[in-house]
């Protein structure tokens, strides 16, 4: 089914929506696909974990985008997505989630939902430098998580329980708008704005795990290329990509 310029797969189970729509993108399948489950029986998350939920207690799905971006600029594509969840859940119920940079949706400091984005640059549609990327995201409706993440629902924090067509419905309407914004630096730009505007990291003491190491300091904004900018021993270090832990909210106003 077309929906909002995406072609909607619908499944009451499957292994992975990403793991599916990596295949597919592989296969040749064009950029818009979007696969949904009831349940996922090898749901994978972050950092190699597993992505568990109840049958029909979260929207789980995933997008297939072929977007022109660089390669320091394809996690705006996560930003795309969380951003359009942000937005059509606060369609939907009345208040939206923030945004924990890069790829979690909070309520009050609990999570409801994730995104896990991975991009194949064997899989592209002709045109030099168009990756691929599935983007997938995980919204808690009606179920707060696994009980070691003391996440919650969107139920839960909004008092509000939109359906789960509904919610992909949104999410798709509020995802069109996002996409177009990937194909310019310009609309990237403003796809960065949106995310520091909606970013909860900031201001925040942090501790961000990345490939070379760890470092701690306090996040001060996100740049133009959506990476976000931590202040460590007095100097700005822009970061591209990384696992960032929450330490306290910072005594200093963000700059
Ligand atoms: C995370 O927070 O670690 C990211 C979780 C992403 C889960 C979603 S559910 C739909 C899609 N299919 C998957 O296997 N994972 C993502």
């Amino acid at each position: 089914m077309t929906e909002h310029g995406f072609t909607v797969e619908r499944f009451e189970s499957i292994d992975s929506t990403n793991t599916y729509l990596m295949e597919r993108s592989r296969a040749g399948a064009p950029a818009g696909l979007v696969a949904v489950a009831d349940f996922q029986t090898a749901g994978r998350g972050r950092l190699d974990r597993r992505w568990e939920a109840p049958p029909a207690s979260c929207l789980l799905t995933s997008v297939l985008l072929r977007e022109p971006l660089p390669a320091d600029e394809l996690h705006l594509a996560t930003a795309a997505v969380a951003l359009a969840a942000v937005a059509a859940i606060a369609s939907l119920s009345g208040r939206g989630p923030d945004v924990k940079w890069p790829n979690d949706l909070l309520f009050d400091g609990s999570k409801v939902a994730g995104v896990l984005a991975e991009a194949d640059a064997r899989a592209w549609d002709g045109a030099p430098g168009t990756t691929a990327i599935v983007v997938g995201i995980g919204i808690n409706l009606t179920w707060p998580g696994p009980p070691d993440v003391g996440g919650t629902s969107v139920e839960a924090a909004t008092g509000v329980g939109p359906g789960r067509d509904e919610l992909l419905d949104a999410l798709l309407f509020e995802l069109e708008a996002r996409r177009r914004l990937l194909a310019s630096p310009v609309g990237r730009a403003e796809l960065a704005s949106e995310l520091e505007l909606r970013t909860v990291t900031i201001g925040q003491e942090v501790r961000v795990e990345l490939s070379s190491g760890m470092i701690e300091g306090r996040a001060v904004g996100i740049n133009r290329l959506g990476h976000l900018l931590v202040m460590v021993d007095g100097e700005t270090r822009p970061i591209a990509a990384g696992d960032v832990v929450h330490l306290r909210p910072s005594l200093a106003p963000p700059v």
